[in-house]
C-alpha cells in the first residue's frame, strides 16, 4: 500500500475532527517531507490530536493508546535530541554585553533567560513584581557565574512603570534587552471584566512598546546590541478563550518583525521568540498539568537557547522546537482554532477555580 493511501485510510478513522482539514494537513506534510518516516510521524501526531479531543469519561480504544504511546515516544525522542543540541546558548559578550535587561525574570522563561545570559558572562538587570524571587535569582547568578545583578521591582501593566526602569538603569551600559514579561487569562471573553482585559493588554503590548522605544534609542546611540521580544506561537491566527491575549501577542510579533528591518542599519538585532507550550508555572495557572499533557511541553532551557541563538544569528522570528515548527507550518488556521477551543474549553471546565482570575 502506498503512503498516500495509508494516509487516506487513517484519515477515515478520525473523529470528531473535520475530515477535510485533516486531509489538507496530511497533504501538506506529504508535500513538505519526502521520507516515509516523516509521513508516519505526521500520522501518529494526527492520532495524538484526536485523542486530545476524545470526549471526557469515554474509554480510549487500545489502538488509540498505542498511537499515543508512539507519538509520545516521537515527541520525547525529538525533544531529547534537540535538548542535547540546544541545552544552553552562549551569546557574544562583546556584542550583547556588558549588561542585559530581562523582564519577567522571576519565573519560567525569563528566569532561564537570566541564567543563560549570565552564563555568557553578561551582568543582568532583573525585572518583575516579586522582588524576593529576583533577589534569590540574582544571588544565585552572582554565585554561579560571577556576574553583577540589579533588581527592578515593577508592575509593567502600570502606565508609569517605565519610570523605575529608567531610573534604575541610567548609569548602566545595556547591550541586550529581553522583553519577556507577560501572561494570559483563559476564559470566556464576555465573562471576563473589561478592566482585567485592559490590564493584560497593557502588560502584553504597551510594556513591550515602551521598552522597545526607550531602550531601542539607547541601543541605537551605542550602535550595537540586541532586542528580543517574547510572543506566542499561533497568535496571528486567533486564540479562542484567550482572544485578547492572542491578539496582544500578534501585536508583539508585528512590532518585532517590523523593527527587525528598521533597526538593522543601526546595529541592533531584533528577534521575536514565539514559544509553543513550554513547561513553566504559567501552565498550572491555566489549569494544565505538564505531566499529563498529551503534547509534551518544551523545556524552558531549550526554548531560551533557541531564542538566543536566533538573536545571535539576527533572525526576525523563531518558533522554538522542531515539532512546534512543523505544527505551525502545516496545520490550517481553522483547524488550530477549533483544536484550541476544544482543549481550553475542557481545561476551563475542569479547573474553574484556577482560571479567569485577575492577574
Ligand atoms: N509557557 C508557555 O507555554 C508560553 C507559551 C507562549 C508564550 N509564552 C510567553 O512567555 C513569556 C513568559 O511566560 P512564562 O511561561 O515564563 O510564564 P511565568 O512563569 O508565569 O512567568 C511570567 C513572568 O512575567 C512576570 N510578570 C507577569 N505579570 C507581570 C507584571 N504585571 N509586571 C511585571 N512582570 C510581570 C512574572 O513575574 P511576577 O509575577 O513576579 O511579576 C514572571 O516573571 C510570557 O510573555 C508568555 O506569554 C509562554
Amino acid at each position: 500500500m502506498s503512503d498516500g493511501s495509508r494516509a487516506s485510510n487513517n484519515v477515515n478513522y478520525l473523529f470528531p475532527l473535520a475530515e477535510k482539514e485533516l486531509r489538507a494537513f496530511v497533504h501538506a506534510v506529504n508535500e513538505l517531507f519526502g521520507t516515509e518516516q516523516a509521513r508516519r510521524s505526521a500520522l501518529d501526531w494526527i492520532h495524538e490530536i484526536e485523542v486530545m479531543n476524545w470526549p471526557a469519561g469515554e474509554a480510549i480504544p487500545n489502538w488509540r493508546e498505542a498511537t499515543v504511546r508512539a507519538s509520545a515516544r516521537l515527541c520525547s525522542s525529538s525533544s531529547i535530541s534537540e535538548r542535547h543540541k540546544f541545552m544552553k546558548t552562549q551569546i557574544d559578550k562583546e556584542r550583547f554585553g556588558p549588561w542585559a535587561l530581562i523582564t519577567g525574570a522571576s519565573s519560567g522563561i525569563g528566569r532561564e533567560f537570566a541564567r543563560q545570559v549570565a552564563g555568557s558572562g553578561i551582568h543582568v538587570v532583573l525585572v518583575a513584581r516579586r522582588e524576593n524571587l529576583l533577589e534569590d535569582l540574582g544571588r544565585e547568578l552572582a554565585n554561579d557565574f560571577h556576574v553583577r545583578y540589579r533588581l527592578v521591582a515593577a508592575d509593567l501593566s502600570l502606565r508609569d512603570s517605565m519610570e523605575g526602569l529608567v531610573e534604575r538603569t541610567k548609569n548602566l551600559d545595556i547591550g541586550l534587552v529581553v522583553s519577556n514579561a507577560g501572561t494570559g487569562n483563559p476564559g470566556e471573553f464576555l465573562k471576563i471584566e473589561l478592566q482585567t482585559l485592559e490590564t493584560l493588554l497593557r502588560l502584553n503590548t504597551l510594556a513591550h512598546l515602551q521598552i522597545a522605544h526607550f531602550f531601542g534609542r539607547k541601543l541605537a546611540q551605542r550602535r550595537q546590541g540586541g532586542l528580543l521580544l517574547v510572543g506566542a506561537m499561533g497568535a496571528e491566527t486567533g486564540v479562542p478563550c484567550m482572544a485578547n491575549d492572542g491578539a496582544a501577542k500578534a501585536y508583539v510579533h508585528s512590532l518585532g518583525e517590523g523593527l527587525h528591518v528598521e533597526l538593522k542599519p543601526l546595529g541592533i538585532s531584533v528577534t521575536v521568540l514565539a514559544p509553543g507550550f513550554t513547561d513553566t508555572p504559567v501552565l498550572a495557572k491555566f489549569g494544565f498539568n505538564p505531566q499529563t499533557m498529551l503534547m509534551k511541553p518544551m523545556n524552558a532551557d531549550q526554548c531560551v537557547a533557541e531564542g538566543l541563538r536566533a538573536l545571535q544569528e539576527n533572525r526576525s522570528m523563531i518558533i522554538p522546537g522542531k515539532m512546534n515548527r512543523l505544527m505551525n507550518a502545516v496545520i490550517p488556521a481553522s483547524f488550530k482554532r477549533n483544536m484550541t477551543a476544544k482543549t481550553l474549553a475542557k481545561v476551563l471546565a475542569n479547573s474553574r477555580s484556577t482560571v479567569c482570575r485577575s492577574c
